[in-house]
């Protein structure tokens, strides 16, 4: 099967076996009868990935769609949302319910399943601060395990989940929502399109998912107009002394506390901008002229041709830098 339209940078990966599930239960029987016994590799909307080659095993695709509230004490509510809802539409159903939370996450690709896995994040909010829970099957034991959210040893971008990639398959994800609290505006490009929308007194949460949308949509390039996977490399966080050193030679570097004092995390696009990369293009592969940390498939670039573009951009970097980029989308057949 072809898995071209199953990943948002367009790459014709193909799979020598789809397994379609819509009911996750059924697991355990369904992964029973396959001959093969690795686990299968788990598609959600394919955003977050890169096919440098095909995948060894069976691909599999989760249908299960529903979400519901299953607790509320009056102010909070835990909502339960099965791995395949569509990230986006669940964000906004939740706040057009009068739950917020995941206002700052709107517009976000890929499905639910996959936003524990990399700790999806924005605009000032990592998602792992809304979970409550997260409910997978555990390909080795061949059993259903939740997680609570101290179990998924969530940090940047990272969780138990993608470090250990081939464990546990993520059949439906427990978020903790509220009627009531302040909405996070500490990323100042949100405070600006508020300001660019006429909203100067305290805005809802579905005023600052519009801020998000249009800022989103301003700034990344949409993967239904052309293949991309949002950011293609983390930023990285550098040991402090690293980090001054840099500034005192490169004052506009854009740098960010993060958990300690001993570290600072960089902007990766500002490092690759300033390494002339953006809007390069070879042959159909290039770097986004929206945002330097974006790598887009102009039509039919290959995943190595795409990696090949990506190893290049990271060795200038760390040649004019000193700093090591790693890439933020799993990469399938192939080692960074
Ligand atoms: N910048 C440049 N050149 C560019 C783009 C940005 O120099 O082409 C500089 C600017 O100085 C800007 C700074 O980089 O102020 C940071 O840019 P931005 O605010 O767009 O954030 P980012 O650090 O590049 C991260 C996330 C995004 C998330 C935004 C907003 C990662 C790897 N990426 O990007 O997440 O939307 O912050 O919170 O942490 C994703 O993970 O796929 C993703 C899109």
């Amino acid at each position: 099967a072809s898995l071209r339209a199953r990943n948002t940078f367009g790459v014709d990966a193909r799979a020598g076996k789809l397994i379609e599930v819509d009911d996750a239960d059924a697991l355990a029987e369904i992964l029973a009868s396959e001959s093969d016994e690795a686990c299968p590799l788990v598609l959600g909307g394919g955003s977050n990935l890169l096919f440098a080659g095909n995948p060894d095993g069976p691909v599999l695709a989760l249908g299960s769609r529903a979400f519901r509230v299953i607790a509320d004490d009056g102010d909070h509510v835990v909502i339960r949302a099965d791995a395949g809802v569509q990230w986006h539409a669940f964000v906004m159903a939740t706040l057009e319910q009068g739950y917020r939370g995941l206002e700052n996450l709107a517009l976000i690709p890929g499905t639910v399943g996959a936003a524990p896995i990399q700790n999806i994040g924005a605009y000032g909010v990592e998602v792992e601060t809304l979970i409550h829970a997260v409910e997978a099957f555990e390909h080795d034991g061949r059993r259903h395990v939740r997680l609570d959210r101290e179990a998924c040893d969530f940090a940047y971008r990272d969780s138990r989940f993608k470090r250990e990639p081939d464990r546990h398959i993520v059949t439906a994800v427990e978020f903790v929502l509220s009627r009531s609290g302040m909405p996070q505006l500490e990323y100042a490009g949100i405070r600006d399109e508020l300001a660019a929308m006429h909203i100067d007194n305290e805005p809802d949460a579905l005023q600052v998912a519009e801020a998000v949308i249009r800022l989103r949509r301003r700034k990344l390039p949409d993967p239904a107009v052309i293949g991309n996977a949002g950011s293609f490399f983390k930023n990285p966080i550098v040991p402090l002394a690293r980090a001054e050193a840099l500034q005192a030679q490169y004052e506009a570097l854009p740098m960010f506390r993060v958990d300690g004092a001993a570290t600072r995390k960089l902007s990766a696009a500002w490092l690759i901008d300033a390494c002339g990369w953006k809007g390069h293009r070879d042959g159909d592969a290039g770097v986004s002229e929206r945002h330097a940390l974006v790598l887009v498939n102009h039509g039919s670039a290959s995943g190595m041709q795409l990696l090949d573009l990506a190893r290049r951009i990271a060795d200038s970097v760390r040649e004019r830098f000193g700093v090591a980029l790693e890439p933020e989308p799993r990469l399938i057949g192939a080692e960074w």
